[in-house]
């Protein structure tokens, strides 16, 4: 499986199927077009450009509601259920953020912000979505045994330096690509000295992405 990253935390798994996390990035150029799409939350820098897909889309109640008001297709589930859709298995886990659907300055109830534990060609991928640091990213280490965690370390509105770390350390995926930073002023990170206090004390491997760069799974 390929991970592509578009950017901020628009990640594509292409493998034998293409599925589109978090549809936004700030040029608006996404460039894929997906068999899935999954939306972790609603607040606009993941639910992005969802709306303008007619494939399945993968998300809360809330969000597939609205999407589904829009005319789109959607697979609605909640916190700790798994469904699989065209042979991808899609789990929804915790996030510790929050989440509101915008549209014309009106502020709507957009359930509750997720991560994704996702499966396609016997390749596990956790994205944690937007998140703070919590415990049980040990038991999403330990259920699911992702190969690949995707995590926010922009601070700010996520974790940041020293959470990022203990994130990685709690779901031990041998492979950690650090989103969620660096596309605007207000959550700047230092990725590279990120990479390196992991890399040089653990047995995990930081693969940093530059918008627009891709990863091979192993
Ligand atoms: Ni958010
Ligand atoms: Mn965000």
């Amino acid at each position: 499986m390929k991970i592509i990253y578009p950017g901020h935390a628009c990640v594509i798994l292409d493998g034998s199927k293409k599925v589109l996390i978090d549809p936004f990035v700030p040029d608006g150029n996404i460039p894929v077009q997906p068999d899935l799409v999954a939306v972790t939350h609603a607040h606009a820098d993941h639910m992005g450009i969802a709306s303008s897909f007619s494939v399945p889309i993968i998300t809360n109640n809330e969000i597939a509601h609205y999407l589904r008001g829009k005319g789109c297709t959607t697979e609605a589930m909640n916190i700790g259920g798994t469904i699989e859709v065209d042979g991808v298995s899609f789990t929804m886990v915790q996030a510790m953020h929050s989440s509101w659907i915008e549209e014309g300055g009106i502020g709507m109830y957009g359930g509750v912000s997720a991560g994704f534990v996702i499966g396609m060609d016997d390749i596990t991928v956790y994205h944690a979505g937007d998140t703070g640091l919590f415990s049980d990213m040990r038991l999403i280490g330990e259920l699911y045994h992702p190969d690949v965690a995707l995590i926010p370390i922009g601070g700010r509105f996520t974790m940041g330096f020293c959470e990022g770390m203990m994130a990685a350390e709690f779901i031990g995926a041998p492979v950690v690509i650090p989103i969620h930073y660096n596309t605007f002023d207000k959550i700047k990170q230092d990725v590279d000295e990120f990479a390196r206090a992991i890399n040089e004390t653990t047995d995990m491997k930081v693969v940093i992405l530059k918008p627009g760069m891709e990863y091979e799974t192993e």
